[in-house]
């Protein structure tokens, strides 16, 4: 049994507008985490660096660093219950990132999907940075000695690097137990939420089309003709889980209806059963509509005053370091640096 006190750390990289996988897969599940244990949740900054879009604009990086913080908090996440910050603010992640940059291997990198995914066949031509990428994710983690980390699936492998770098650094270092080996939370519906245009493709922010994703700051009439526009099949849906196979996207949508609606997806296909997709599309962007719309507007509130969400960015990261410069005093001395 770990030693380390519950603590949850998670983030999203400021690169572009939220979409529903994101509030799906993640979001959702941080605010309900926030009653159950002590939260970090950041604006990864650095990380959105290490694509183009991230580092050739710097002005659009702070306003999407901003437009992401408003999404946290428009969504529920409350900055007097967990500490919010945007990891740039806090040295100490780029700090341990090095460390783990000399811990990691190369093989281990070599392994990541989603550097495969995201460069394709120009790998010469990504950044350092895309590729050390999950180390800096480690970091992220374990300056915290965080213990929980509530993502969508996509992030599982990430997580399983962050457990190697915890473990390699305390067997290297002869200190067990030193860093916890970070659990990933990965519950609900929603883990994996996918293209509204092809049920094989995961929902992503840099899908051409924008018919392929739900945006959090989409109004009601867009939200409605995307998921009236969704692809689908012929048949009318299924009666059992079964019934599912082979028809990714009626699988999709269903999965969607569950995760917004909160309810066990078993729920929602007895619900359905027999239905066409005429009238459970159209009950799916109501309740989209429902639950999506008020984040949007609430965005916009919060977005009217960005000196004030720069303000909760300030204290959270704050309250950010007085957690993770005590680690890394440690770990300097642990290395061998001399302070
Ligand atoms: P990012 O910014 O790509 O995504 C943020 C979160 O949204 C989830 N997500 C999805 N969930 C379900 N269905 C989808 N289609 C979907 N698309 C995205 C992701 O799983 C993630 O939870 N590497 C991370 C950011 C990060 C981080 C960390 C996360 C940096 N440091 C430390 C946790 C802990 C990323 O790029 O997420």
């Amino acid at each position: 049994m770990s030693a380390h006190p519950k603590l949850v750390f998670s983030g999203m990289q400021p690169t572009n507008v939220l979409h529903l996988g994101n509030y799906l897969g993640a979001l959702k599940n941080w605010v309900k985490l926030q009653d159950e244990m002590a939260c970090l949740y950041c604006v990864v900054d650095m990380h959105a660096m290490t694509q183009d879009t991230g580092y050739r604009h710097p002005r659009e990086l702070e306003a999407a660093t901003r437009e992401v913080t408003a999404a946290y908090i428009a969504s529920g996440v409350d900055p007097k219950k967990s500490i919010l910050f945007n990891q740039s603010q806090v040295r100490e992640h780029a700090e341990l990132a090095w460390i783990f940059n000399c811990v990691g291997r190369l093989g281990w990198l070599d392994r990541m999907t989603q550097f495969k995914e995201k460069t394709g066949k120009h790998k010469e031509r990504a950044s350092v940075g895309l590729y050390t990428y999950p180390l800096l994710m480690a970091a992220d983690i374990l300056v915290y000695k965080a213990t929980h980390v509530p993502v969508g699936e996509d992030q599982r492998q990430h997580l399983e690097l962050s457990r190697d770098v915890a473990q390699k650094f305390n067997k290297d270092y002869e200190v067990a137990d030193f860093f916890p080996l970070p659990e990933p939370v990965i519950i609900g519906a929603g883990t994996r939420v996918m293209s509204l245009r092809d049920g094989t493709k995961k929902m992503s922010k840099s899908d051409e089309s924008d018919y392929s994703r739900i945006n959090l700051t989409d109004d009601a009439d867009t939200i409605a003709q995307k998921i009236r526009k969704a692809r689908t099949d012929p048949n009318p849906l299924p009666e059992s889980d079964k019934g599912f196979e082979g028809r990714a996207e009626a699988d999709n949508l269903v999965n969607i209806y569950a995760a917004l609606s909160d309810r066990p997806r078993e729920a929602v296909i007895a619900q359905f059963a027999g239905c066409q997709f005429s009238q459970f599309k159209s009950e799916l962007a109501d309740l989209a509509v429902a639950r999506l719309t008020p984040i949007a507007a609430e965005m916009r509130r919060l977005l009217a005053d960005p000196a004030e969400i720069d303000r909760i960015l300030a204290s959270g990261a704050d309250k950010a370091r007085a957690i993770a410069t005590p680690v890394m005093a440690e770990v300097k001395r642990l290395v061998g640096f001399v302070t």
